[in-house]
Order: C-alpha cells, then structure tokens, then sequence
C-alpha cells in the first residue's frame, strides 16, 4: 500500500486488464483474479516473500497449503516431483477445469507454499481471464481463494474488495464465477485416489475414469491429509440453519434454496436450479450480512452431483467449521 501523506492513501488497483495484473505478480505483489470456481488471491509461487505476504493479507493460519495453478499442462513439470498414472488420468479428463491434483512437490518450490507438507496441489482453470493473466505471470501461481480467512471465498470481484481492498496490490476484475463452490481436491500420491475437499466435479464424474476414487475420511489419530479442512470455513457472522422449519425472528433471518418454505425472511432468494443454489451461495452469505440478517435458512439439497459440494459447504458453515 502507497501512502500519501497523513490521510491520503492509495488503495488496491482495479483492472480489467490481465496483463496490468500480471506485472504485479512479476513484481513480487499480490494480485486476485477470476476463476470459474471462486476469485483466487495469486502470488509468484517461487517466491518466498510473495508467498508470506497471501498469509498476511488474508490473516491465514500459517499451516495451511496453497494451491499452485497453472496456464499450461507442461507447468505443472515445474511443481511436482513426479505425475502418478492416477494424476495423469485426471489431468487428462479435468485439466483445464475446477479441479486441483494433490501430488509429491517439487524441490523448487518453496516450503512455505504448501505449509511445510512435501506435496502440492496443482490446477488450472478453465476460466478465459484467468488464463490470459497466469500466461501473462509467466510463472505459476499459488493462490488460495481472495477473501479474509474464515469467511465466505469470493464470487465476485466486489467481494474481494469488501474483504482485501487496501491489503493486496491489485483486483482483476471478471464476471462472477461460474460455479462459485471451490474446486474438488483430489489426493494423487497413493494407490487409491482420495478427495479431499468435494466440488463441482462430482465423486460420480471421477468414478467413471477412476473407479476406486474414494472420498477421504479423517480419523481422529491419523494426521488430516488436508490441512485447510481443520479451519473454520466458508462461514458468514450469521447462524446457519440447514432446513429448520422453526423461524426465530422473521425480521432478522433469511432464506436461500430451491422451493420456499412458504414462511416470511427479511431476504429470499429461490433459485431454479441446484447449479444456481451453489453459484449464488457465497454471495448470498455476504448480503445477508451486510443487512444484520442473525440466522440463515438454507434448504437441504440431495447430495450428488454439485449438491454434494453444496451440502459439505452447508454443513461446514452451520457447524462453524
Ligand atoms: O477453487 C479453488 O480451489 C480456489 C481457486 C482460487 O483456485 N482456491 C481455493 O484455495 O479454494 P484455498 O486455499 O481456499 O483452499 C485450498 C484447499 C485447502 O483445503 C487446503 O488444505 C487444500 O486445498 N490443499 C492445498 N494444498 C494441499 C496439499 N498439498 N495437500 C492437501 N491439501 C491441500
Ligand atoms: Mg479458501
């Protein structure tokens, strides 16, 4: 941040232009840009100093990895040590798309990218802006999603300001995001694949190419494959209630789903599709904070396909976890 003086100072840089943002990054700045899945917080992956800066800017516990992502297939030779078969099927499959590779790191990139942990997550987005701008980079580019640690990721570039603005060098403005859940995480380093995190690419889509793909159940005693997952996530200040029927104070809550519920909320929002649901879910957590909103409704949705994704962020966010 510049300052000017006392009271005058130089906020975030706003741009259209994925090549203004790009310099930033080459710069050793911090730049957020748009991706199908939620806008990511990007920095030089092989820079140390960039890298320490996304912890700070986002206030993000120090123990959790970052995700590397790339424009082109032959970069991600530059993060990982080696690709297993099961990674090279899914890249095949998903690559370019909202799906991250967890696979041994290589020796180049620095420790503090991946939270001390010998493997990286790897992706590259499908997004059209977001492949201009990791092109223009030059590099690859670890960005964890744009938003305060702890509070909804981002789905728009206006949520990256509300949270970031003043914090980081730079905002690549694009549209809201595509699917607005974060991408589906898939462990590549053993002989049975394993998700991490769900996402938009079902656990039925991977079965098909993978079939003992396998979501990861943490045990109590094993040390948690996926970090990130232990932190408090993806919550708004309001409580979440998945279907709840009762009301507490209609003034004061809200509803987000697919049907009404017939009762009366501050805020509504009916969507016409489990797809529309996931895509204005975040957004939604974010207004109905802006108007004081105290308990958020969210109706159950059944869990397959993107649903899966969209009940694992529902949970997590009423359970304040
Ligand atoms: O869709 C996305 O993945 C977005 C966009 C910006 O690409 N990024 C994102 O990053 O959601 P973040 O940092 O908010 O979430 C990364 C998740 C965390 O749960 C983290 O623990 C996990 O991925 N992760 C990253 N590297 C890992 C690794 N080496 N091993 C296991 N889990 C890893
Ligand atoms: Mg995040």
């Amino acid at each position: 941040m510049l300052r000017l003086g006392e009271n005058l100072t130089v906020k975030t840089v706003l741009t259209d232009s994925p090549e203004t943002a790009a310099e930033f990054i080459r710069s050793g700045g911090l730049a957020a840009f748009p991706t199908e899945t939620v806008y990511g917080l990007g920095a030089n992956v092989f820079d140390e100093t960039a890298v320490a800066k996304i912890f700070d800017a986002k206030r993000r516990p120090a123990d959790n990895p970052l995700i590397a992502h790339v424009a082109r297939r032959e970069d991600i030779l530059l993060l990982v040590a080696q690709v297993t078969e099961t990674a090279q099927v899914l890249i095949d499959n998903f690559f370019p798309g909202p799906l991250t590779i967890v696979g041994s790191k290589s020796a180049a990139v620095p420790a503090m990218a991946t939270a001390g942990l010998d493997t990286i997550g790897v992706r590259m987005p499908r997004n059209e802006i977001a492949f201009r701008f990791l092109s223009a980079c030059g590099t690859p580019v670890v960005a964890p999603s744009a938003n305060l640690s702890g509070r909804p990721s981002p789905t728009t570039w206006h949520a990256v300001v509300e949270d970031l603005d003043g914090r980081i060098d730079c905002i690549l403005k694009g549209d809201p995001a595509e699917i607005g859940l974060e991408s589906t995480v898939v462990d590549c380093t053993g002989d049975i694949p394993l998700i991490l995190r769900t996402g938009s690419i079902s656990l039925e889509q991977i079965a098909a190419v993978l079939p003992n793909v396998r979501h990861y159940e943490p045990t109590e005693t094993a040390a948690p494959r996926s970090p990130g997952l232990r932190h408090r996530h993806y919550s708004p200040r309001a409580k979440v209630v998945i279907d709840g029927s009762r009301i507490d104070d209609a003034d004061k809550s809200a509803f987000i789903g697919v049907n009404t519920n017939g009762a009366q909320f501050a805020l509504i929002e009916i969507c016409e599709s489990v797809d529309e649901y996931a895509r204005e879910l975040f957004g939604f957590f974010r207004k109905c904070d802006r108007r004081g909103i105290e308990t958020i409704y969210c109706e159950e949705v059944p869990a397959t396909g993107i649903g899966a994704a969209l009940m694992d962020r529902l949970r997590r966010a009423a359970s304040g976890k």
